[in-house]
């Protein structure tokens, strides 16, 4: 991986933390709930349903049993936590920001499901255990190369069957589009969605031994994402 030096994980994962229980939060929950929103930002929560709609059948034709269990890592304001948990799975919810952990844990409450999700504020560096899949979506998107393999690493471990995950392939059209901003305020824009290139993937799987079993791009008015099925060698 060609590494920056600059990159230092602490420091990125305070940031995150700090956004997503600040900002971060009302600018998500508002787009995960049911707000009225702006043109841009409802192609946004369009998009983020296709993409956990075609993850939900993906994770369908796994044939897990009964009660299998599925780590969420970031999982935001739980929505795919609370649906894998409405389909029987035992889920794992983990989250950089209390403030997320505490609104899935108050939906998953609402919905009848919180006996069966694990709730617990951690990083995806940090996070332990081993389950039968791990997901993580929209999540790595905040993550440049550097850190995207560190945080890999470790999800990788905690399975020995498949992560479902999304990353921001490299655009240059979004490029451009990112670095003029749009989602998030002055500050954050440039930090906030990181693209990955095909090769600086290619690398990550290398060096963490997975492989792609599955990819599909998902573009919906501004919601551009890479989703995607690796699996152990
Ligand atoms: C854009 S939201 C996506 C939420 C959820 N996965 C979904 O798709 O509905 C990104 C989430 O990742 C969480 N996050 C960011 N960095 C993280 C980290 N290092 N460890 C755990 N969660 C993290 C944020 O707090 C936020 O809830």
């Amino acid at each position: 991986m060609s590494s920056s030096s600059s990159f230092n994980a602490k420091e990125h994962q305070k940031m995150l933390r700090s956004y997503f229980n600040g900002n971060g939060f009302s600018r998500w929950a508002s787009i995960y709930g049911n707000d009225k929103l702006s043109t841009v930002r409802s192609t946004v929560r369009q998009g983020h349903a296709v993409m956990m709609d075609e993850a939900f059948a993906w994770i369908e034709k796994l044939n897990l049993p009964k009660g299998a269990t599925i780590l969420d890592a970031g999982c935001g304001t739980g929505l795919f936590s609370i649906r894998l948990a409405e389909n029987g799975y035992r889920v794992k919810a983990v989250d950089i920001a209390s403030q997320m952990v505490g609104k899935a844990k108050e939906d998953a409450t609402a919905k009848g499901v919180a006996n069966m999700i694990d709730f617990e504020v951690n990083t995806i560096e940090e996070v332990k255990g081993q389950y039968d899949a791990v997901v993580c979506f929209d999540v790595l998107i905040h993550y440049p190369a550097e850190g995207f393999v560190n945080a890999f690493q470790n999800l990788s471990s905690l399975t020995k069957s498949p992560i479902i995950f999304t990353y921001a392939p490299y655009n240059r059209i979004l490029a451009f589009q990112h670095w003029l901003g749009g989602y998030f305020p002055k500050k954050e824009r440039r930090t906030t969605i990181q693209m990955i290139r095909d090769e600086q993937m290619q690398e990550a799987m290398q060096s963490t031994k997975m492989a792609v079993k599955t990819k599909k791009k998902i573009s919906f008015g501004f919601y551009h994402t890479m989703l995607m099925h690796a699996e152990r060698r």
